[in-house]
């Protein structure tokens, strides 16, 4: 599928204009607007309730903001529902888990490919040049995990069944890359191997990535949007948030609060 184009232009993967969402009486995301060009990776920074997760749902359409548009390539999908939008080439992984426990890596892997959901699919034994088991193979490597695809979910440990979780969101070979927090509650050791997987994925896929901790988010990064109160403060390059006074209060202020 090509790209709609605007006067021979590239659409950017992902286009935020206005984007807001309430709760109630809680404005949660208020008027966000940026893009995300084809291919870039963006991370998103801030504290524990600026908003981040909120904005990835109305991404991924979990719901819809209660107000502005998002354009996917182009194509406006404010209105869509999750599934729509991951037909159109949005892949995410899922906060509650949705990996197959009793199944190997590679099986989990063969069904994401072929767009199987927990309690709708049959485990049909793949030959072995199947071209879907080979490209199980090939993510079950991606996400590397390739020594252990034989093993049962069951018997990974928790790093790598994150690791197994964005093999999954790259099951339906998605344009557009989702991931909220991949990296929350993994251990010091099991972190680099997490980022080196996200600093490894292929440059073609556009990637957005939620993340608290900066030593994840800013070595994958192309462009940095630090978010707070709903909004976006700053957006910069990783080299420039760094430095920047604003990002400094918002993460020292926060961390002396104990909670990073
Ligand atoms: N489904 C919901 N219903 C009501 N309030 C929500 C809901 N989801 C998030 N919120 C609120 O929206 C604000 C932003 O939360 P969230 O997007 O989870 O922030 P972050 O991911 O940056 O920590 C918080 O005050 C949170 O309590
Ligand atoms: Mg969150």
């Amino acid at each position: 599928m090509t790209s709609p184009t605007v006067s021979g232009t590239q659409a950017p993967a992902l286009s935020l204009k206005g984007v807001g969402r309430r709760f109630g009486a809680l404005q949660a995301v208020r008027d966000v607007t940026f893009d995300v060009a084809q291919g870039e990776r963006r991370a998103i920074l801030g504290p524990n309730g600026a908003g981040k997760t909120t904005l990835f749902n109305t991404i991924c359409g979990d719901f819809p903001p209660t107000s502005g548009s998002i354009l996917l390539f182009g194509e406006d999908i404010s209105a869509l529902k999750a599934y729509q939008r991951a037909r159109l080439g949005i892949g995410r992984t899922y906060q509650s888990s949705l990996l197959f426990d009793g199944l190997s890596v590679i099986d989990n892997l063969y069904l994401a490919i072929r767009g199987a959901r927990p309690g709708r699919f049959s485990m049909v034994k793949p030959g072995r040049d199947n071209p879907e088991l080979a490209r199980a193979r090939e993510l079950a490597e991606m996400v590397r995990l390739g020594h252990v695809q034989d093993r049962l979910v069951t018997e990974l440990s928790y790093g790598q069944r994150r690791q197994l979780e964005v093999g999954m969101a790259m099951g339906l070979s998605p344009r557009l890359l989702m991931l909220d927090e991949p990296a929350a509650g993994l251990s010091p050791i099991e972190r680099p191997e997490l980022s080196r997987l996200l600093r490894e994925l292929p440059r073609s896929l556009t990637v957005v990535l939620i993340e608290h901790d900066m030593d994840i988010a800013l070595p994958m990064a192309d462009r940095v949007t630090v978010m707070k109160d709903g909004a976006v403060v700053v957006e910069n390059t990783p080299d420039n948030i760094q430095t920047d006074p604003m990002v400094h209060e918002i993460y020292l202020g926060h961390r002396r609060q104990g909670h990073a």
